[in-house]
């Protein structure tokens, strides 16, 4: 080899490194990861491989529940859900984005993916919530098409409970667990949504609290997000969402202000708790937890290496 092209190819060996080491010196590390409600790791999952495929954060935590929505075997969310008193299945989700734009439906029947339909009224309304027939239409005019929610499962439990009519929520039993999921992308920025059926055999027009932002799901892209699951009435009453992202941003960690938050509906009861709420929070650098009233509440993880189960700390022990 001469000599210019001995130094040719340097410069081009160096040129080369240089950019690959430049390349890998302003490449973010990756820190995106995903906590939802009870063990939904496989949404967990999914909503991190599509955040890891490119899809937007918040769209990719839709994808992580439409799995859940689409399963006719879990009976509290979309699909396959247990009816009302009148054997309707009826949903309520929500969605809330980094800059604290929210969409939402409630009551909303014959439509499968509740979740994508509350992305969309963020998206394509200048609304926060569209409800019952009104959501029903709006889901027909983005294309969405009608289906029969009641499998033939809920339906036989259904006529089973119709002999008896009894209504108790049964903690920890599948009859309010919500997914709600939670995310951080590379660059910072959180996001939310969750999704149910809601109460087993509640009374028609029953709206719980998973839609309503504030109480099943909060924001603050500057501080950290909250989702929650259980009885409805209780979060509702507490505005349990908000009050965890509100004591995050006084310095406590996800689970101590998820415990804290959990203190206030418990305050407010004049007898031990007989039902269930759980709440998953993240923090804006990246910390995660969560807190039950009662024993057996999990959340999953996922980021772009590991899936995994965290157990949360309890106040009461369920015998
Ligand atoms: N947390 C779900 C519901 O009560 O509807």
């Amino acid at each position: 080899m001469n000599r210019r092209g001995f130094i040719g190819k340097l410069s081009t060996v160096t040129a080369v490194a240089a950019a690959v080491n430049l390349e890998d010196y302003t490449k973010p590390t990756p820190k995106s990861f995903f906590i939802a409600t009870w063990n939904n790791q496989e949404a967990v999952k999914t909503a991190q491989n599509y955040y890891s495929e490119s899809l937007p954060l918040l769209d990719s935590i839709v994808k992580g529940i439409n799995t859940v929505e689409d399963n006719p075997l879990d009976q509290s969310v979309g699909y396959g859900g247990r009816p009302d008193r009148e054997g309707k299945v009826t949903l309520d989700a929500c969605v809330m984005d980094h800059e604290g734009n929210a969409g939402s439906v409630v009551f909303l029947q014959n439509i499968k993916y509740a979740i994508s339909l509350a992305h969309d009224v963020l998206k394509y309304t200048p609304h926060v919530i569209l409800a019952g027939e009104g959501a029903r239409q709006f889901a027909l005019s983005r294309g969405y098409s009608e289906t029969q929610m009641l499998t033939d499962l809920s339906k036989k439990q259904y006529e089973t409970w119709l002999k008896e009519k009894e209504y108790k929520p049964i903690i920890n039993i599948e009859n309010h667990d919500t997914i709600g999921m939670l995310g951080l992308s590379d660059d910072g920025r959180l996001s939310g949504g969750c999704s149910t059926s809601g109460l087993s055999y509640k009374m028609h027009g029953r709206v719980g609290d998973s839609p309503i932002i504030g109480a099943g799901l909060y924001v603050d892209n500057e501080v950290g997000a909250c989702v929650a699951t259980g009885l409805g009435e209780k979060v509702l009453t507490s505005l349990s969402a908000f009050l965890v992202v509100e004591f995050i941003r006084q310095g406590l960690s996800p689970s101590a202000a998820c415990k804290k938050a959990l203190e206030r509906i418990i305050q407010k009861e004049v007898a031990k708790p007989d039902f269930q709420v759980g709440l998953i929070a993240i923090d804006k650098k990246g910390g995660h937890g969560g807190y039950s009233i009662f024993n057996g509440f999990q959340y999953a993880h996922a980021d772009q290496k590991n899936t995994s189960l965290y157990e949360c700390d309890y106040f009461y022990k369920y015998e």
